[in-house]
């Protein structure tokens, strides 16, 4: 289950239903994946074939669709990140810089970790949103935020766009980041 850290104050929140109510009120979609029907063998492989990723795919169809469906998203993929992606340092320097998108950006955590820092209300800054598998989330369009790896440097997630050209990223010098 996903926690958050609020930036300015290290203030942690945890608990389904709190994180529930903050992520509802700083209108982030925040949803849960039953992680079950993730297949038992790609459990902690993080190198995965096209194959492996058609396989994770099919076992979140319906939960893809659903998505699809209510958000209006077109198409969907799986992105892998780990210590043996070739030049990973550089892939998260580039990540770690604070941007928008004109649509939204929603990630499904089927394995490894990561953490969204996203802009919040005015009173409460920037946040970190800590994600586990079954995680799932969606940063609205124009909200300044940055996607990155936890210490552990891996993470398997299934993406969806309503259209790949709306997620084009627009970087924003923000003096309120910290
Ligand atoms: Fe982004």
């Amino acid at each position: 289950m996903a926690e958050i850290v609020i930036r300015n104050t290290n203030e942690r929140i945890s608990g389904e239903e709190n994180v529930r109510e903050f992520l509802k009120k700083q209108e982030v979609l925040y949803e849960h994946w039953n992680m079950d029907k993730f297949p038992a063998d790609l459990q902690e492989k993080f190198q995965l074939s096209d194959e492996d990723k058609q396989r994770i795919l099919d076992a979140f169809d319906p939960e893809i669709r659903d998505l699809a469906a209510r958000r209006g998203y077109k198409i969907w993929d799986i992105i892998t990140l780990s210590e043996s992606t070739p030049n990973l340092e550089d892939l998260l320097q580039k990540f770690e810089e604070v941007h928008t998108h004109s649509e939204d950006e929603i990630r499904a955590i089927v394995g490894g970790k990561g953490i969204f820092i996203i802009k919040g209300s005015e009173d409460v800054g920037y946040f970190n949103v800590e994600l586990e598998p079954g995680d799932v989330i969606s940063v609205p369009e124009n909200t300044p935020h940055f996607f990155t790896l936890m210490d552990n440097k891996q993470i398997v997630a299934v993406r969806l766009f309503i259209e790949e050209n709306g997620w084009i990223a627009t970087p924003v010098a923000d003096p309120q980041f910290q």
